[in-house]
């Protein structure tokens, strides 16, 4: 049954943006999500903060920080629906004399009551450059459903079409799907970078921003068209902006209000965009030239 956000939207309290297929809320999504009452969430994609000192966070002793992550994941299984899926992008962190650079997956993908299916890499080309160790260049995604055996996986959405023997055959059958190869547990997506004459097209003000292509994997993939997509850690709204181009809708939480601004900007840039230009389009368009009255 497709829900209509409207009928979730009064609990949550004003919207701080709203169109009749996207809702964000300002605000910490600790409490906002607490005002749900149902399972009505077919998919979660989101990247917190990864407790180490980035502007938007308050680094926490780890125990505390773990504790944190343990009671906003437990509301989004709650909310989730039973077919539903949670995406989970989350880094490194350091443990003082212990270790500098520890998978935050290490220390949270079982505290939780979701089934994990697997981790995917997130291999990219830019990032800082290190002297005394290998340069980090990957991020993860763990990918977790409700119910091991009932959850979407639109495989042929996502297909990579960059097969390399794309007409081989055997018996006179061709050997590869035509739509493409699984795309593996590996992802090479360019991160958004910032900086003089580096900066990625897509790039606005925020400091750790999805890119668009990663997300759009995660939407076909996870979710079918009119679903209802969350992020309780929007940003500056890509999930949103993504969902919204897949036709799904989207709920979301961001507590700072400069970040808002920035999605709210960016969303309403892309529904004033012809219906036939691609989000790619859209993305490489760049949001540093545009004539927002924000500070790109
Ligand atoms: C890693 S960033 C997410 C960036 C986002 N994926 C994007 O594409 O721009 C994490 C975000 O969580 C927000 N945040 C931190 N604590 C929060 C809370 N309790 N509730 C809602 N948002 C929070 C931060 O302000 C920050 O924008």
């Amino acid at each position: 049954m497709s829900i209509n956000l409207q009928q979730i939207k009064y609990p949550l309290g004003k919207p701080y943006f709203e169109t009749e297929d996207c809702l964000l809320y300002a605000g910490d999504c600790l409490d906002l999500i607490k005002n749900i009452k149902e399972p009505i969430i077919d998919l979660t994609i989101t990247s917190p903060p990864y407790n180490i000192g980035k502007e938007y966070e308050k680094p926490l002793p780890l125990e505390d920080y773990l504790e944190w992550c343990k009671s906003w994941i437990k509301e989004i299984h709650r909310i989730t629906k039973p077919q539903g899926a949670f995406w989970l992008n989350i880094g490194y962190l350091e443990i003082q004399g212990k270790a500098k650079a520890v998978p935050i997956p290490y220390l949270l993908w079982d505290k939780t009551p979701f089934f994990l299916i697997q981790e995917v890499v997130w291999n990219y080309g830019a990032g800082v450059a290190s002297k005394y160790f290998f340069s980090p260049r990957n991020e993860k995604l763990l990918w977790y459903v409700k119910d091991r055996e009932n959850y979407i996986f639109n495989l042929d959405d996502v297909r990579d079409k960059n097969v390399k023997y794309p007409n081989q055959k055997k018996n006179g059958i061709l050997k590869c799907n035509p739509l493409g190869k699984n795309p593996s547990d590996v992802w090479q997506i360019p991160k958004v970078t910032s900086g003089k004459n580096r900066s990625s097209k897509e790039r606005t003000s925020h400091p750790a921003q999805f890119p668009i292509a990663l997300i759009d994997r995660i939407v076909k993939v996870g979710s079918n068209e009119g679903d209802i997509v969350m992020d309780p850690f929007f940003g500056s709204g890509t999930s949103a902006i993504v969902a919204i181009a897949n036709k799904r809708k989207f709920i979301g939480f961001e507590i700072e209000p400069k970040y808002c601004d920035i999605a709210v900007q960016r969303i309403k840039r892309y529904m004033n965009y012809p219906q036939t230009m691609s989000l790619f389009d859209f993305a490489a368009i760049g949001q540093l030239t545009s004539n927002s009255q924000l500070d790109y």
